[in-house]
């Protein structure tokens, strides 16, 4: 080859693939800058306590959204997490696989140190209940319609319950083709939905294609909308790096959350339910999941280190809190450190809280008017109370 065909050559692929590098270095330095030992502390919140640390199967929670009228929140557990994580790829069922559960907290009586209760809700006649696996879910608050993203082991579903008192009476299971990998939920009423695929490549399908796909930054997520009362016009509205939480911050503008670039999507919603991109900004920690209080505030919570994740879920299987084996018990501590942040267009991104003192904080919410927020912990025990 001519020596000027070959520069000609490498500056294209610089031009080419040099955005895609920076992009990537910009990435992995946030990994590296991220990792054990060189984080920061940073706590801005009045007072803080997590709570039911030692309440039976009270762990690992994903998700979990405010009803502030009741005054209460709604989490969704999984312990059997450990053993079955479809989107960070653990496949170690056995046949005591734990199902996961959807907790009730009153927060109204909250004080810090008090001893209020939180329960679990209980089913009415669901199908799925020994196969339950909820991460992401959304309430319509006017129908008190519940949707629940199920990473059953017969596959990924979304659940929809109506919630009475402390029962969900279970209406229907949705299976679509376009749904094969669903992470969140924002319900937009009557039965229209916008859901996020976490990826294009499931773990459970390729391991390697699906982690190949997480630290490539490519986007294979995608964002559904799918109306319940005529599924078969689903249709795929945009496509996301790791999408993951999904918010609606007003009227107008739907927020999406990349785990992988990592940072915020920000999009206008079209009558018809298309989306237009308005803007993306990146953050310092890979974003979990998105909430939005009564004033219009996004919160996000996330994982600053990726590596500290992964190295959890890979020793998961093996955790057994009671057992008389060290190795076992060990396996069950959670280190990975949180981080929690909040988003306006006025004030931009202001990280309220990162460190150690919770482990992998994955949504907060916050209810303005009583001055409390929660975040909750895909691998931790109990959920983290605040004042603000
Ligand atoms: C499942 O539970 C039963 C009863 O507790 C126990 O005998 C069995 O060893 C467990 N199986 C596994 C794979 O842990
Ligand atoms: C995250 O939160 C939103 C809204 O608060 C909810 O609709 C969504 O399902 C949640 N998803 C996950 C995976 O936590
Ligand atoms: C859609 O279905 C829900 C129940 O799933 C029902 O309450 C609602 O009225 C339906 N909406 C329309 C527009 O048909
Ligand atoms: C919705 O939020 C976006 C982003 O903050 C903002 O640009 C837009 O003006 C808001 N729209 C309404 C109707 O409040």
């Amino acid at each position: 080859m001519a020596a000027t065909t070959k520069i000609a050559l490498s500056t294209l692929a610089i031009a080419v693939l040099g955005p895609y590098c920076y992009d990537r270095y910009l990435a992995l330095s946030t990994i590296v800058r991220n990792r054990p030992g060189h984080y920061e502390p940073i706590n801005i919140f009045k007072g803080h306590e997590i709570k039911f640390r030692d309440t039976h199967d009270f762990r690992n929670c994903e998700d979990l959204l405010l009803s502030e009228v009741r005054g209460v929140a709604i989490l969704s557990c999984d312990p059997g997490r450990d053993r079955w994580n479809t989107v960070m790829g653990t496949f170690r069922p056995d046949e005591n696989l734990t199902s996961g559960s959807l907790w009730l907290y009153d927060y109204t009586s909250t004080e810090l140190g008090s001893n209020d209760s939180i329960k679990q809700l209980a089913f009415n006649d669901f199908p799925h209940e020994g196969d339950f696996h909820p991460i992401g879910m959304d309430l319509d608050k006017e129908t008190s319609i519940l949707y629940v993203v199920n990473h059953a082991q017969s596959g990924s579903c979304i659940e929809t319950f109506r919630l009475e008192a402390n029962t969900l009476i279970d209406i229907k299971t949705i299976t679509h083709p376009l749904l094969h990998a669903p992470n969140s939920i924002e319900s937009v009423g009557d039965g229209s939905l916008y859901v996020t695929n976490d990826h294009m490549f499931r773990s459970r399908v390729s391991p390697v294609l699906s982690k190949f796909e997480t630290f490539s930054g490519l986007p294979g997520g995608t964002i559904v909308h799918i109306d319940l009362n005529r599924t078969e016009g689903a249709q795929v509205v945009a496509r996301v790096p790791f999408a993951n939480g999904i918010a609606r911050l007003n009227s107008t503008t739907l927020a999406v959350a990349s785990s992988s670039k990592p940072g915020l999507y920000l999009y206008g919603m079209q009558l018809d339910h298309s989306l237009n991109f308005k803007g993306m900004f990146r953050t310092p920690a890979a974003v979990d999941n998105l909430s939005v209080d009564s004033e219009g505030t996004l919160l996000m919570a996330g994982h600053p280190s990726a590596l500290e994740l992964m190295k959890i879920s890979k020793g998961r299987p093996l955790c057994s809190p009671n057992s008389d084996s060290e190795a076992e018990r060990i396996a069950c501590d959670c280190t990975a450190p949180s981080w929690a942040a909040q988003w306006s267009e006025e004030k931009g991104l202001e990280t309220l809280f990162q460190g150690s003192y919770f482990c992998s904080s994955s949504t907060m919410v916050r209810d303005v008017k009583r001055g409390i927020s929660l975040i909750s912990g895909l691998y931790e025990r109990g959920i983290m109370v605040i004042n603000e």
